[in-house]
């Protein structure tokens, strides 16, 4: 028998995570969907960033950036991250290790056209992560690829999705006392079972 309680119910981290995130979306003042990001770069020195966090799906988490952003090469020379999100309002926390794969193609495509029209073209302008000489310089490439790209921009190729499908996820809700509840779902590979573990806070 689990003596896991109602906030850890189920067998589905997934849901759990879903369910939290719904909460907070009722209770946080902004972004409750923000995660702060880690990578590591080629030395084996951490990186981290917030990202937002666009799709919980049956088994993975994705989130939307440039593919030539230091998070991104990042990402693609690990082949894993890592992410946590908080939510002061709620006092939990989720965290999240994985390998990552990208999500380009119509799924990516879907949530660009979902954007407003200031954002696509955003993307287009902004060489992420680049040393940029001037906000004017910023706003001359705007004015560029607004007049290149028009009203409809497709996709740039070098903008998309990553999909960080775990091998862990650990939950945290504060207790009394800082006697708070962890629990670890964990596998070894991704089509390995879940199994789950209490951890001392
Ligand atoms: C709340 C918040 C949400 C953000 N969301 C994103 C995002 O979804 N995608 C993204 O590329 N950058 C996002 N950023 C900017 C990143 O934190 C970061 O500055 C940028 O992606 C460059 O990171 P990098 O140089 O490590 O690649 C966000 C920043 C904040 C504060």
């Amino acid at each position: 028998m689990s003596d896991r309680g109602e906030l850890f119910a189920g067998d589905d981290p997934f849901a759990i995570t879903r369910a939290w995130l719904a909460e907070a979306e009722a209770s946080e003042p902004n972004d409750p969907n923000a995660i702060a990001l880690s990578t590591v770069d080629a030395n084996g020195l951490p990186n981290v960033r917030m990202v937002l966090l666009k799709d919980i799906e049956p088994d993975g988490f994705v989130f939307y950036t440039n593919y030539g952003s230091v998070k991104a090469q990042e990402i693609d020379a690990a082949g894993g991250a890592a992410f946590v999100m908080h939510w002061k309002s709620l006092r939990r926390q989720v965290r999240v290790r994985g390998l990552v794969e990208r999500a380009a193609g119509p799924e990516a495509d879907a949530y660009y056209e979902s954007r407003s029209l200031k954002s696509r073209l955003g993307a287009w302008a902004s060489h992420q992560s680049q040393p940029l000489e001037s906000r004017a310089t910023l706003m001359a490439e705007v004015a560029r690829v607004t007049a290149r790209h028009g009203t409809h921009p497709e996709r740039p190729p070098f903008w998309g999705g990553y999909r960080i499908r775990p091998l862990e996820i650990e939950f945290w809700a504060d207790g009394a006392f800082r006697l708070h509840d962890r629990f670890r779902w964990t596998r070894e590979k991704l089509t390995d079972p879940w199994s789950v573990q209490r951890l001392y806070p």
